[in-house]
């Protein structure tokens, strides 16, 4: 077979001969499958990121000097009356935008979500309080929401990965796309790359395949490129993406204030930023350096910086990323004219795989890397960006571990909490305690729409009560 030499030939040169090692164990179709697997992975841009960045330690983009970090210029929540008109003009501006169909949302549901350990893609997981909606569910609401309440449907770009299309694909096909028109739906898919072990092999997860991961949420600007996804967006006439992430039932997933701002500062990039707690927290610090915003991950950031402050005692780099940006489709084409490739960051990791005997080994600690791009390692590109500050306990509670922090047990927690908030604020009575609520995004996206949708007649807060925008007793 033409393909199987040319192949031995390829990885004779790269010192990767291993990956054949057992191929004549395999059946015919096993030999095939190998050989394509092996011809259609990029091995040598994995080559190259082990020796720079394990080899050569050097972190991607690369961490700017403490003394060239400042603190990034953000719009503050409002926290007076005073401060709301600017918000609800931004929020007028966002609404002339959805109603003029020119918003379209980006999801990325390409992850392994393997802290949580769940069983098919996490956005099949039971998260609603009371119903037990998934993930995906709540989701698609969100996006069908907002279509109806402002006369245009969104076109929602979902990011799948080799790991999980199949599995999403049918999954919300089964369930009707929960009320988005198929042709409003388009899934893409990002690549996979192999992964390689200590001594610089790349690693086989068996003896008739390589082990491969997704190449992380930044791999959508490039996969948005490549397959076809940007081009349909354009098509559709969507100038605004919004980008959020399957894991956070909390996000408002199509924000007209959010939107607005976007626009009406003119930015090619916008983020939405929360106060961090402590100085190191962990996560993605927003930093202001030689003009353009950038976010640096806890992990690389230096003790010296995190703890900065300014004249009046705060901290420098106090405000962290929770993974909900806006996009002009302008600019996610010009990045991608450009190649769309972002930094790749190393992560050290326990891999399942086969040994150089072709038996099954389960790694009780890290034994290889993977590489992967962060979405937010394109804001330095954008030529203005703006960051929108927001809050925590309103829009960001991601299911990312099975117990503990960021969990299912704490996402349902809060999801009842703000429904019962955004409850209290429309006039309901009853609001106290931990009752669990839940609130369709169909019917409302915060406590103002709230308001609108129920006229007048907001129920008591109770345990188990549900609005989903059916009477009582309809199926
Ligand atoms: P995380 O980085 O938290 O990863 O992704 P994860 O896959 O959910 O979970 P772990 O780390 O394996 O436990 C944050 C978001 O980015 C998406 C995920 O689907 C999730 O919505 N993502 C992540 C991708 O779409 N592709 C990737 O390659 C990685």
């Amino acid at each position: 077979m033409k393909l199987m030499r040319e192949q031995r030939e390829r990885l004779r040169k790269l010192g990767q001969e291993h990956l054949l090692a057992f191929v004549d164990e395999l059946d015919d179709t096993g030999r095939e499958v190998l050989v394509r697997q092996i011809a259609g992975s990029d091995i040598e841009k994995v080559l190259r990121l082990y020796e720079r960045l394990v080899k050569g330690g050097s972190a991607a983009g690369g961490v700017p000097p403490v003394e060239e970090i400042k603190a990034p210029p953000f719009i503050s929540y409002p926290r007076g009356p005073e401060e709301w008109p600017a918000w609800k003009e931004a929020r007028d501006a966002g609404a002339g935008i959805l109603r003029r169909g020119e918003a379209a949302c980006l999801m990325v549901a390409g992850g392994q979500g393997s802290r949580l350990g769940f069983d098919g893609p996490k956005g099949c997981f039971p998260i609603g309080p009371v119903t037990g909606r998934t993930l995906f569910q709540i989701q698609f609401e969100k996006v069908v929401g907002a279509g109806r309440r402002y006369g245009r449907p969104v076109p929602f770009f979902i990011m799948v990965s080799e790991t999980n299309e199949e599995a999403t694909r049918e999954f919300l096909e089964g369930e009707g796309y929960f009320g988005a028109d198929a042709g409003d739906v388009y899934f893409f898919r990002q690549e996979n790359l192999p992964a390689v072990d200590e001594d610089g092999k790349i690693v086989l997860a068996e003896k008739g395949k390589l082990f491969t991961s997704p190449n992380g949420h930044g791999g959508c600007v490039e996969a948005l490129a490549k397959n076809g996804a940007l081009e349909e967006m354009e098509r559709r006439g969507a100038k605004y993406v919004s980008y959020f992430q399957v894991d956070n039932p909390l996000v408002r997933a199509v924000d007209p204030y959010f939107i607005g701002f976007h626009v009406m500062s003119g930015a090619e990039m916008s983020l939405k930023a929360v106060r961090k707690r402590e100085p190191s927290e962990k996560v993605g610090n927003i930093v202001m350096h030689r003009g353009r915003l950038k976010v640096i991950e806890y992990s690389d950031l230096p003790d010296s910086a995190a703890n900065l402050r300014d004249d009046r005692g705060n901290l420098v780099i106090g405000m962290g990323s929770i993974a909900i940006h806006m996009f002009s489709t302008g600019f996610l084409r010009r990045m991608a004219s450009e190649g769309g490739g972002l930094p790749f960051h190393v992560a050290h990791k326990k891999i399942r795989r086969v040994d150089g005997d072709g038996k099954p080994v389960e790694p009780d600690r890290p034994n290889g890397y993977k590489f992967e791009m962060f979405i937010f390692d394109s804001l330095p590109a954008a030529e203005k960006a703006t960051v929108v500050e927001t809050m925590r306990e309103n829009e960001f509670s991601p299911v990312k571990n099975a117990e503990g922090v960021s969990s299912p047990a704490t996402s349902r927690a809060d999801m009842a909490r703000v429904y019962r908030d955004w409850l209290k604020q429309a006039g309901a009575k009853g609001a106290e305690g931990e009752a669990a609520v839940e609130i369709s995004p169909l019917v409302a996206g915060d406590a103002e729409e709230l308001e609108e949708a129920m006229g007048g007649r907001v129920p008591a807060v109770r345990d188990g009560l549900v609005l989903d925008g059916r009477q009582p007793g309809e199926e």
